[in-house]
This record gives structure tokens, sequence and C-alpha cells, in this order.
């Protein structure tokens, strides 16, 4: 069986990279799957620039949910179109805030493209959670069947979530408990409208999708709030402080996020191509309305002299008994892989240098607890300038911290400076790896990495 495999072509020409690595990654297994054959099945939006911004694949059914441009789709596992949901282009404005209802606007409206933000899955409820960027990012939920339109949350601001339209900034995670109300975990770059959308929020997302309270905040009061905002001392410093968010997931107790964010150095240069990135982990109690358990740390992996600090997609999967026992934990426990291009400049157009690296997620929370009992002894400070603004010492408080604490209104928010390193798998110099993803065969973790010119790489 080959190592690596050529995407093919028209399939790249109408997606962004990394979805169109991942769309080619499901074909080539289905391909290998049946006799190995090398006939490819293709799916091409009806539009060349509609190009393809997210895939979500149904565990139970198979069926392929793909975010584009302009359109949902849902495809059967052999990229047979079996339904296209419009959602654009409409007449909009960026500057227009909604609800126009409300706010009528009198900026010029011309039509504009809707690029699909987030596409999630709401399984116990069969629905489709799907962002789009018009009107400063409404969703739609849309049943899973026939992408009916059960609901379009738009006549509040707690509807709209970012209006950023580039695909890869946000990202959101379902957290429920069957047959309760779920909650909508979601974090996303502002684009300087740090007033108007949280970077980081939990919304409401309750069972009737004819609720009113469709996406409000799960708590929100004067005081304490489901809610981190960018504060504008911040983007006074830097003018192009926002926070990417590449990934999320749940594990056990937490809700976790995968950032790259400028970092926020003393006495500072303001230009945006000599910035320095960070990518981070920041995880949060899934029960923890007032975000007290916010804790935040660095992270990447090293090889020799080189760091992979900028991170480019990650996947969280199991390790399978060989990849479990070479990581002392055991196959049931989560891993988390990831890609990182080297060093931590220009995140915008990353080097090809990249690595695959895994993470037990053990080892994250180990770190992360290493982290709160040594701020609850009261050494150093909660090392989180660019929310906090200034140099906060840490309070010491005789509090037990087990592996389930989830903050106290002291010691929070909580940044820190030492990296999660990751252990290095596998590193590449050219045709930088931009998506991941893996399962489990015979034991062996098998990780499918596609890569910026559209190589898929296949990795035990
Ligand atoms: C694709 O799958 C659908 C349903 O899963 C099936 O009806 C159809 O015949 C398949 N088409 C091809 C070309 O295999
Ligand atoms: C939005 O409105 C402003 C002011 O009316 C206008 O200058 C701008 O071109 C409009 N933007 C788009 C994308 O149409
Ligand atoms: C995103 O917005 C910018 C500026 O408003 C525009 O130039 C660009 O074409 C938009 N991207 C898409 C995919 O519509
Ligand atoms: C492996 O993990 C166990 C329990 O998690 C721990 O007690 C042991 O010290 C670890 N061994 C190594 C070699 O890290």
């Amino acid at each position: 069986m080959d190592r690596r495999r050529t995407c093919p072509r028209a399939l790249l020409s109408n997606g962004d990279g990394e979805s169109a690595a991942l769309l080619c990654l499901l074909l080539a297994s289905l391909s290998w799957s049946t006799s190995g054959s090398s006939s490819f099945s293709t799916f091409h939006s009806e539009h060349r620039d509609w190009t393809f911004n997210h895939l979500t694949v149904h565990q139970g059914t198979g069926a392929v949910y793909v975010g584009a441009i302009n359109r949902v789709y849902k495809l059967s596992g052999n990229l047979t179109i079996l339904v296209a949901h419009k959602t654009g282009p409409e007449e909009d404005n960026k500057s227009c805030y909604p609800p126009l209802i409300v706010q009528p606007c009198s900026e010029v409206l011309t039509l504009t493209n809707n690029v699909n933000k987030l596409l999630i899955i709401d399984y116990s409820e069969n629905r489709l959670l799907a962002c789009g960027s018009l009107y400063q990012g409404v969703c739609k939920l849309l049943r899973l069947d026939d992408l009916f339109i059960l609901v379009e949350p738009s006549h509040k601001k707690e509807h709209y979530l970012s209006s950023v339209n580039k695909t890869g900034t946000m990202y959101g995670v379902i957290v429920r408990s069957e047959g309760e109300d779920g909650k909508l975990f979601i974090g996303t770059a502002v684009d300087g409208k740090q007033d108007y959308f949280p970077t980081l929020s939990s919304r409401k997302l309750p069972r009737d999708p004819e609720s009113s309270a469709m996406l409000d905040y799960e708590l929100h009061s004067d005081f304490v709030s489901s809610l981190i905002k960018i504060p504008s001392d911040t983007l006074a410093l830097i003018s192009h402080f926002d926070i990417f968010y590449i990934y999320g997931f749940a594990s056990g107790n937490f809700v976790y996020f995968l950032t790259v964010q400028p970092e926020t150095p003393e006495g500072v240069s303001n230009s945006a191509s000599d910035l320095f990135y960070t990518s981070r982990i920041v995880r949060l109690c899934k029960d923890d309305p007032k975000f007290h358990s916010y804790v935040s740390l660095p992270f990447g992996c090293v090889r020799g002299d080189t760091e992979y600090r900028l991170l480019q997609a990650a996947y969280l999967s199991k390790p399978g008994d060989v990849l479990a026992r070479s990581l002392n934990i055991t196959a049931q426990e989560d891993v988390l892989f990831a890609i990182f291009s080297k060093g931590q400049k220009q995140y915008h157009q990353p080097p090809d240098d990249s690595a695959l690296c895994v993470f037990p997620i053990r080892a994250v929370n180990a770190q992360i607890k290493d982290r709160l009992q040594s701020c609850y002894q009261g050494e150093g400070n909660l090392e989180l300038n660019w929310l906090l603004g200034k140099d906060v010492q840490c309070t010491k408080a005789p509090v037990p911290i087990d592996d389930n604490f989830c903050g106290l209104d002291i010691n929070q928010p909580l940044g820190g400076s030492v990296p999660v390193d990751g252990v290095t798998l596998f590193t590449s110099s050219r045709d930088r790896m931009t998506s991941v993803a893996s399962y489990i065969y015979n034991g062996y973790s098998v990780v499918f990495v596609g890569t910026k010119n559209g190589k898929v790489k296949k990795v035990r």
C-alpha cells in the first residue's frame, strides 16, 4: 500500500488546502478498502470560487456534511450529492450591526459571500449547527436528514458570533448530557470588534429550537459571565491582536481550545510582520458558567534544536495499544495529535518545516494541575498579560487542588509561560503539513496527514 498519494487536482482547485486534503483522505481510505481500485469519486461545488471550509462525517450514518462558501452540502459516503442548502450570497455590509429591525442600517449593501465558519453535528438532537460570516455571523440549525432550517436565530446581539470571513479562526464544542439542554462553547477571532464579540464564551443550546434562550450566554451578570473579551488596552498596544481558534474538544470534565495568538511583550513593536506568535492550550471546566476554571498554557514540540510552535491543525483520538504503551498511558485515554510549523513568526505565512506531535491529555492535565498548585502556593504571577494587562501576583491559599479543580474567584484567569511539550513523532522540512486525522488499526495508531500541496502522508 502506498505511503503517499497525490490528491486529484480537481479536488484541490475547488477547496482550500485543509478541507481538500481531508476530503481526499476520505476518498483514499474508501478506495483502498475496496479491492485496491484507484478510481476516486470527486465532488465539486457549483461554482469554482465556492471553496470548502469545513467537513464533518456523521459517526452513525456515514453522511458527509460540507460547509462551503454559500452552501452547506450533505453527501453520501461515496460523495453523491444528497442536498445542497443555500446560505448566500446575500445583501450585507460588515458595518451593519444587528438587529436590523432595531438598528436600521444606512450603509451601502452589496451581494456578499457567506463563508462557512462552523459546522458541528448536535447528535442527540439530530441537527447540524452551521454558522456563517454574513450578518455578523449568524447560525442556522438544520435538520440532519434534509438540511431543513429548524431555526435561524438572528434578532439579538447574542446571536451574532463573529463577522470574520476567514475560515479556521473559529471553533465550537457542544457539551450535552443525554436528555438535557446543551451548551455551545465557542472561541472566535473578533477582528478588532472586541467590544461586540467575546473571544471565548459558552452559550445555551436548548433542545427546543424555538426556545428564546437559544445561544444566550450561559451566565451573564454585571459581575460574572460565561465569556471573555479581549480588553481594548491590548488592542491599543498591539493593533492586530486577535486570537485564532484552530481546534477544540471535550475530554473528561473539561473543554479545551487550541489557539494561536500574538505574544504581548513589554516595550512593543507594533507591526504585524514582526510579531511573535504563541500556540496555547486553553482549558475550562464543562460545568463552570463563571469561567473561574480558565487556564491557558503555551504548547508545541521540539526536535533537536528546532522548536515547532505555530499550530496548524489538531485531532483528538485514542492511541491504540502500541502508542499507548510507549506513552505509558492506557489505550482508552485521549491523546491529541497536532501539527506545528517551525518557529514563532509569520503565522499567516508559516514555514514549510513542520512537525507531527502527540500529547497525552493526561500529561496536559498534569501540567495544568502543577501550574494551579504552584500559583495557589503564592508563587509568581498569573502570567496572562493580554487579558489582565499587568502582572498580577498569585495569591497563597490553602486549597486542595485535585484533578477536577474548577477554580475559585482568586488566581483566575490563569496563564503560564512554560510550554506543554508534546512528543515529536515525525517532521518534514518541505511541503508543510496542514491537516491531521487518525484511527486505530490492529492496535496501531494510523495517522493521516494532509499537506499544503495536496499530498496525503500515512504515518504509523
Ligand atoms: C452512492 O451511495 C448511494 C447511497 O449510499 C447509492 O444509492 C448510490 O448508488 C451510490 N453511487 C455510486 C456511484 O456508487
Ligand atoms: C459598506 O458601507 C460603506 C458605507 O456605506 C461603503 O463605503 C462600503 O463600500 C460598503 N461595503 C461593502 C462591502 O459594500
Ligand atoms: C472577505 O472580505 C474581504 C473584505 O471585505 C473581501 O475582500 C474578501 O473577498 C472576502 N472573502 C470572501 C471569501 O468572500
Ligand atoms: C507510568 O505511569 C504510571 C501511572 O500512571 C506511573 O506510576 C509510572 O511511574 C509511569 N512510568 C514511567 C516510566 O513514566
